[in-house]
């Protein structure tokens, strides 16, 4: 039976990436997204590598659409994985000139919707004897400097704490990838608009082939707890749990 995965904001930018390069493995994917098009188009590509696809139109801020991204899943025999990649900045202002509603979003969308979607994907993934969810946070919720989406950086960085919180929960893996600047078609377009020094201020960009192979490695054998930084033109870091690491009632 093929295994199924769900990806979410898997319509568009990296989880469109993540989708194919997923149902190039060989997993059935469940894609979701706000952007419901975005996400048959997606569904449509997935089915052409031969596995399963649903689309599915949901805002992952609703816990009504996250309980129907989980039935699809399961209407297709899963899901074995889960990948909390939809996310991003405030539209507009941002926190403290953003309202409260206005930041109380972001960090819906970037922190609170993977911590629900996570604990609806528990039951249903043990009765298939186990499974992985990768988070993808960014390195805007790393570091000690200003940042300019402060509720976004905060809420990556509780994304990444969240993840070693957790390790593993009897037989699902939390891990978490932690990409620089991606070069998505819109980051090559602000590319092309950057000054030299801008550009190299800011490393070169990841491709994102890259990301999609760290989340296909991590799903197939990382430590539950491990946390994966990309930064642009550098190695990899691995935070992988120590040796003897407690669990959850440590
Ligand atoms: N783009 C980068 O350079 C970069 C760098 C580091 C981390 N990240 C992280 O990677 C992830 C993907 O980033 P991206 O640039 O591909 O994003 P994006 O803005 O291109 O959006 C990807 C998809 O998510 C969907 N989406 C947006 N809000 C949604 C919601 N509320 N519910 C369901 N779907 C929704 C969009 O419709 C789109 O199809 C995000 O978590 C982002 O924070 C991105």
């Amino acid at each position: 039976m093929t295994d199924i995965a769900i990806i979410t904001g898997g319509g568009g930018g990296l989880g469109r990436e993540i989708a194919l390069g997923l149902a190039g493995a060989g997993y059935g994917v469940v894609v979701a997204d706000v952007d419901e098009r975005a996400a048959h188009t997606c569904a449509a590509l997935v089915e052409g590598y031969g596995v399963p696809a649903r689309a599915v139109r949901a805002d992952v801020r609703d816990d009504a659409d996250l309980d129907r991204i989980v039935a699809a899943a399961r209407e297709l025999g899963g899901p074995r994985v889960l990948v909390n990649n939809a996310g991003g900045w405030t539209p507009g202002r941002q926190y403290p000139a953003a309202t409260a509603a206005e930041w109380g979003a972001t960090i819906q969308l970037n922190l609170v919707a993977p911590m629900r979607l996570t604990q609806l994907v528990l039951e249903p993934m043990r009765a298939h004897g186990g499974g992985a969810v990768v988070n993808v946070a960014s390195s805007g919720g790393v570091g000690f400097d200003p940042y300019g989406s402060p509720e976004y950086g905060a809420a990556k960085a509780g994304l990444i704490r969240l993840t070693s919180s957790l390790g593993a929960l009897d037989g699902v893996r939390v891990m978490c990838v932690v990409p620089d600047w991606i070069g998505l078609d819109r980051a090559h377009a602000q590319w092309e608009r950057m000054s030299a020094a801008e550009r190299d201020r800011s490393g070169p960009l990841i491709p994102p082939s890259e990301v999609v192979a760290v989340v296909r490695d991590l799903i197939r054998d990382g430590a539950g707890g491990t946390v994966v930084e990309l930064p642009g033109g550098g190695p990899l870091t691995v935070h992988a749990p120590r040796d003897g690491w407690p669990g959850r009632s440590g």
